[in-house]
């Protein structure tokens, strides 16, 4: 049985930390969900920590489908949420309501995750009383990178801070399950996790949130393009997987790779047969 929706709103009650982070493929996921961490979020960061994208910006449904089916299939604990991408859920609510359905339907998900507050609360709404559980994500959220003009910590005037608690309001009302916390003050984010009811998430949003999320390869070091303030890096696996490829590279040159153990022996008078054939 996976993790509910109930069980995530109990753990915020229970003053339990939640726990997620973000996957991409079957191994990975499979290691996250043994682990026992109850949040697996295919986040359209895919885009950039495996696509090689400049944002999230160009991510597809179709790329997140791939993902997230792969994901699925390595879990069997941990509610997966697929990421709704760029321009999926704006246009009408019709297109939200179908590209949502798309990742519980075809690719086995149990949740969606979408970016706004008060513009995109009617969606929501309508989302969830199909019965699709759906996370909200407000603060730096990457989908507006433009209208932000970069990557900026968001709610640090009296204007932002207000819009950010009557946003998280409005998806409580709405009836989402939790929502993400982006790069937002702590003290802020401390807020507006005691004045909802749902469970925040945050992801450089300070300690004060009732839950945590990172970027995998962030906690893992094996994205080295930049690591973002927020990310702490229990390994470096770029050192680890830089030095094992440079190992293997020197022994295929040199002819000592393989060696016997990796190699198949067959029948020598099979051999000697073909050998005597021209
Ligand atoms: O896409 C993603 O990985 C996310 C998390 C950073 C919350 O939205």
């Amino acid at each position: 049985m996976r993790v509910t929706i109930n069980q995530i709103k109990e753990m915020k009650q229970k003053g339990e930390k939640i726990t997620m982070l973000t996957a991409y493929d079957y191994s990975t996921a499979k290691i996250i969900d043994e682990v026992g961490i109850p949040l697996i979020l295919v986040g359209d960061s895919l885009g950039m920590v495996v696509l090689g994208y400049e944002s999230t910006i160009p991510v597809t449904m179709d790329e997140m489908l791939h993902h997230t089916k792969a994901v699925v299939r390595g879990t069997k604990q941990a509610m997966v949420i697929g990421d709704m991408p760029f321009m999926t859920y704006h246009i009408c609510v019709g297109d939200a309501l179908k590209n949502a359905a798309r990742f519980i339907q075809e690719a086995g998900a149990q949740a969606v995750k979408l970016e706004g507050g008060v513009t995109v609360a009617e969606t929501v709404s309508r989302i969830v009383d199909c019965g699709i559980p759906v996370m909200g994500h407000l603060g730096l959220t990457p989908q507006s990178i433009h209208q932000f003009g970069g990557f900026k910590v968001q709610g640090r005037t009296p204007e932002t801070a207000t819009k950010l608690l009557k946003d998280a309001q409005a998806l409580e009302e709405a009836g989402a399950f939790a929502i993400v916390l982006e790069t937002v003050p702590a003290p802020l984010a401390t807020l507006i996790t005691q004045k909802i009811g749902i469970p925040t998430i945050g992801i450089g949003a300070g300690v004060g949130c009732d839950g945590q999320v990172q970027v995998i390869n962030d906690i893992l070091g094996s994205f080295a393009d930049f690591v973002p303030k927020h990310a702490k890096q229990y390994a470096k696996l770029v050192d680890i997987m830089s030095k094992a490829i440079a190992e293997y590279y020197e022994e295929v040159k040199a002819g000592t790779f393989p060696t016997d153990k990796q190699s198949f022996a067959m029948d020598e008078s099979i051999l000697a047969e073909l050998t005597g054939c021209d």
